[in-house]
């Protein structure tokens, strides 16, 4: 397998950081995650909410970060200090962590009703937010609406991680763990360095299975997702290779495509560059079954009969037997699951049962979202030696969950490979 590398956290080192911390249980994890910014080299000044303090005091954060910690926009002490506007151009990067769903609300809809809402307004750094709340609230659609509204208003979300809530509920709308948002600052800084290219191939579009000479079988699957995919991991600086079913999509920036119809073609082209490859990612929307004995021949309607039966046969599973490769031919393996319902279940169990090392799922019930369409979300679920683990990625641009795909597969992938 290739060798990768990930970025480091000095690259935070002298980065000014202002963290906003809201009203939520995970508060104290913020104390954890100033810890871990500090030992990074970073200059943190807090900004909390009125409600942030019924949870950690100012006093604590004030001691950990060694700066005065701001609550509130009419204070003309700390004004006097530095201004809020000032503070606002100070900041090389805002993060938020927790963020209450009140305050992504008010941030979606510009409000400036305290100093945390003001400085988001009035800053033009990037920004990270972590949000943090029950899981029927993120569940809810009022709150997937606003956090779409945030990635596309330019946030980048980190999690909210799925499991075990304080309130005793299980779902997501954990926060994540103070080092999982470390990795997302540094990475903001300092995206990952891939080493030694690593090799990708990807699957994507529909496959035609011909009836005749004239007509096939075939699906709705538009090709974005998987060419959003080879564009993310080329940017990223990997090799890669489209193999793709018939698209009208252009080939992306530095991507070498081979162009397929059939799932046999792709099943032949996949398993002779798999065992070259790092990294496989099966996006394709392989068609389950082709005819029996394709006409040679354009079919004739008949007179003697209303109906016409056609016998299919199985086509090969292209992912599966990539994943059942010998064990020094086989790349990590990331599929994908279009479900209509209880995507989490069918998402664990296509895993094992295809034999995959992650596995990106979606409910193509949900409109505007999937087959077709720019947006995607996805419960995505990978394989570690503790246990899987999973994160729920909100509606978003699919070139932006690509970006997230590529970059857990890779993360992944170096894990796998110690000492890359
Ligand atoms: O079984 P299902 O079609 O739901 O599985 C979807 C995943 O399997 C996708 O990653 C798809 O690209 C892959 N697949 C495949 N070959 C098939 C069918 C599905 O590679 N014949």
């Amino acid at each position: 397998m290739a060798s990768l590398s990930l970025s480091s956290p000095s690259s935070l080192a002298g980065k000014r950081l202002l963290l906003g911390v809201s009203a939520g249980i995970a508060a104290y994890k913020s104390a954890l995650l100033i810890r871990l910014l500090k030992q990074a080299g970073c200059e943190v000044r807090v900004v909390m909410t009125e409600g942030a303090q019924a949870f950690i005091t100012p006093l604590t954060l004030q001691a950990l970060s060694g700066e005065p910690v701001r609550t509130s926009l009419l204070d003309p002490e700390a004004e006097a200090g530095m201004g809020h506007i000032e503070l606002a151009r100070w900041a090389d990067v805002i993060v938020i962590a927790p963020a209450t769903a009140d305050l992504i609300a008010r941030l979606v809809h510009g409000m400036a009703d305290d100093l945390l809402s003001t400085l988001c307004l009035a800053s033009e750094a990037p920004r990270l937010i972590a949000p943090a709340m029950n899981q029927a609230m993120w569940r809810h659609p009022a709150s997937q609406r606003n956090a779409q509204q945030l990635v596309q208003d330019g946030w980048q979300l980190i999690g909210p991680a799925a499991g075990e809530q304080a309130c005793g509920d299980v779902g997501p709308g954990r926060m994540s763990e103070p080092e999982e948002i470390m990795e997302a600052i540094t990475r903001h800084f300092a995206p990952p360095v891939v080493a030694t290219a690593p090799h990708v191939v990807i699957t994507a579009g529909p496959t035609r299975e011909a009836l005749d000479p004239v007509r096939y079988l075939s699906n709705h699957s538009s090709g974005k997702m998987g060419y959003a995919l080879a564009a993310e991991a080329a940017a990223q600086g990997a090799r890669v290779t489209l193999i793709s079913g018939p698209v009208s999509l252009p080939t992306p920036k530095g991507v070498e495509r081979i162009e397929v119809e059939t799932a046999q073609q792709m099943h032949q082209e996949a398993l002779r560059l798999a065992p070259l490859a790092a990294l496989f990612v099966g996006c394709a929307a392989v068609a389950d079954y082709r005819a029996a004995n394709a006409a040679e021949h354009k079919l004739k309607k008949t007179d003697d009969s209303d109906t016409l039966t056609l016998t299919l046969v199985k086509n090969p599973d292209i992912i599966a037997d990539v994943a059942a490769l010998p064990e020094e031919q086989r790349p990590f393996v990331v599929g994908f699951a279009a479900e209509t319902q209880n995507v989490e279940r069918y998402a664990q169990d296509k895993l094992t049962r295809k034999g995959l090392d992650m596995i990106v799922a979606n409910d193509v019930s949900q409109q505007g979202l999937g087959f077709g369409s720019d947006d995607n979300a996805a419960l995505i679920v990978w394989r570690t030696p503790q246990g899987n683990e999973q994160f729920a990625a909100p509606p978003q641009p699919k070139t932006q969950l690509a970006a997230l795909i590529i970059q857990r597969a890779l993360k992944q992938l170096s894990l796998m490979t110690p000492g890359a």
